[in-house]
């Protein structure tokens, strides 16, 4: 059981003078219970692809199949767009939250929300009788993803979750992801990989719509992370320190994603205390 793509291609405005390749060639297996980040600059195809497996665009070269299906089921792919936040209609968060459940014929529409919420660190009884609309853009977006996690999908696509929270903002929607993994494949588009590393099972680094590396985070990291060069994307400073500490000579096996324990790896590799 898997969310599939293969050899997955798209072009916009096919046949128009400014028909443009939006993506080629995209080999993708995201398995329940499993983190994939997509990473890439601007205009790499990230949303693209992200359209196309959620079943809202229509593949123009390859397939999408989740479980073996010929087309996306419907309610097991959740998609989170970039800046969610910016399209709430109901008056109340909870009823919000609620739209998706209700709509697929949930017979648990009340705990589906409030499992949701509480995922995002929401109290429902605090927040689901507020309007969305006065909702700081944390606890916005928060409310947006709940909306998601609320129809449970097997999959759940999230494309830039964590752009513009801050540092609290980031883990509790990191925590509500891990926990969401537990049960669903987690497919998420990020500019911020420091943030992801540490969890990611398998990483896709596009580049002008083209897959330059996939597969996971250890074999990301030899050659000194050179996709992500070739993407035009820096490593995370956590990261880099060690990558270049090892190109240097340091003997550094695994590595640390956060700073104190890079600084224990560092320190280790130093023949210092580890
Ligand atoms: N609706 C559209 N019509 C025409 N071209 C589009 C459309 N949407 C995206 N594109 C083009 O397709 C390419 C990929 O866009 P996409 O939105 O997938 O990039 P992205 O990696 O998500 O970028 P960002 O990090 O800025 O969100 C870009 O060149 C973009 O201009
Ligand atoms: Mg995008």
């Amino acid at each position: 059981m898997a969310l599939v793509a293969k050899d997955l291609g798209y072009t916009y405005s096919t046949g128009a003078p400014y028909e443009s390749r939006a993506l080629t060639g995209v080999d993708l297996r995201l398995e329940k219970g499993e983190l994939c980040l997509v990473v890439g600059s601007t205009g790499s195809g990230k949303s693209t692809l992200l359209r196309l497996m959620s079943g809202l665009l229509e593949p123009g070269v390859g397939s999408v199949r989740v479980d073996d299906a010929e087309s996306v089921v419907r309610g097991s792919v959740g998609i989170v767009f970039q800046n969610p936040e910016t399209q709430f209609f109901a008056e109340t968060v909870s009823a919000d939250v609620a739209f998706g459940p209700k709509n697929l014929g949930f017979s648990d529409v009340d705990t589906a929300v409030s499992d949701a919420m509480l995922a995002v660190g929401l109290e429902p009884v605090e927040f689901g009788e507020r309007s969305p609309f006065t909702l700081s853009g944390g606890e916005a977006r928060r409310a947006a993803i709940a909306g998601v996690l609320a129809m449970r999908p097997a999959y759940l696509l999230l494309d830039e979750p964590t752009a513009g929270l801050d540092r609290r903002g980031r883990e509790v929607v990191v925590r509500a992801l891990l926990e969401a993994r537990l049960k669903a494949g987690v497919l998420l588009v990020t500019h911020d990989p420091g943030v992801f590393l540490a969890h990611a099972d398998r990483v896709l680094v596009l580049a002008a719509g083209q897959p330059v590396f996939y597969g996971n985070v250890t074999d990301l990291l030899e050659d000194d992370g050179a996709p992500f060069d070739v993407a035009g994307l820096v490593l995370p400073d956590v990261v880099r320190a060690q990558v270049l500490a090892r190109s240097r000579g340091a003997r550094i096996a695994r590595f640390a994603f956060d700073a104190t324990d890079a600084a224990r790896t560092l320190a280790g590799a130093l023949g210092g205390p580890s």
